[in-house]
């Protein structure tokens, strides 16, 4: 069985104490409304990352960072390294989001070596990945989406595979409100599982968690998980507030 998986990504929102507080009120609902099969991760940014750990500690919430550097340490000025995510208890990170690529000039090339040092460092990586709105128009999302995934992620063994959770996510509906329906991200979930089973053989494709990622929120949550091969959300705005991300863990 394939794990589910709700993870919040905060992005820059947040400072510590809001970061605190919201951390522990995830951490009350998920242990109140006894969620047992789900696994829950919160994304604060870097300067909530050890206080949220601590917010969390006795309960099932993990904590995961936003992104970090490829290097370990060294003249990399406003950088993290995988060193310093794991000297505070955060053993996931979230590579390859699209404002990452979009705002900071990720490229392919920079992701596959952020990957390799995660890997090397035993860290969970979710890596996000997904179509601009002109290339959904176009027709070439299938294409766009299996070059950003072969181009990271292809160089691997398979057994990396256990420390990666997929998240796809639909550039023109991530804080757009507009939402790929369910039919939409059932049908591009089913192609990247396709696309893992070319390459690694059936087994692993049915083993790999892919998140849908993009305006997910209470009101939609449910139908979009009942997909069979959509396995649980990357949170952005509705992880921002405890309630509305409770019930999105809950859809299941
Ligand atoms: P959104 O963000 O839920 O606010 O659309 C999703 C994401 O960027 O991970």
């Amino acid at each position: 069985m394939r794990k589910q998986i709700v993870a919040g990504n905060w992005k820059m929102n947040n400072d510590l104490a809001e970061s605190k507080k919201l951390a522990k009120q995830v951490a009350k609902k998920v242990k109140e409304g006894k969620i047992k099969d789900t696994k829950v991760i919160i994304a604060p940014t870097f300067v909530s990352l050890a206080s949220a750990v601590k917010a969390t500690k006795k309960s099932r919430v993990k904590v995961a960072a936003q992104n970090m550097h490829f290097e370990e340490s060294g003249a990399f000025t406003g950088e993290i390294s995988t060193k310093m995510l794991k000297s505070v208890g955060v053993k996931t990170v979230i590579l390859g989001h699209s404002e990452r690529r979009e705002y900071f000039g990720e490229t392919d090339a920079l992701l596959t070596k952020k990957v390799d040092a995660a890997l090397a460092h035993k860290m969970n990586i979710i890596f996000c990945f997904g179509e601009v709105l002109a290339d959904r128009k176009s027709g070439n999302q299938e294409a766009i989406v299996e070059s950003q995934i072969k181009k990271a992620l292809f160089h691997l063994e398979a057994s990396a595979f256990k420390n990666i959770i997929l998240a796809y996510e639909p550039v023109w509906a991530i804080g757009t409100g507009e939402t790929a329906s369910p039919e939409q991200a059932q049908e591009m979930h089913a192609f990247i599982r396709k696309t893992l089973a070319n390459k690694y053989g059936n087994d692993l494709a049915n083993s790999v968690s892919i998140l849908y990622g993009g305006s997910c929120k209470p009101t939609n949550a449910k139908e979009i998980f009942s997909k069979p091969d959509v396995d649980g959300g990357l949170i952005g705005g509705a992880a921002l507030n405890a309630d509305d991300f409770f019930s999105i863990v809950n859809a299941f």
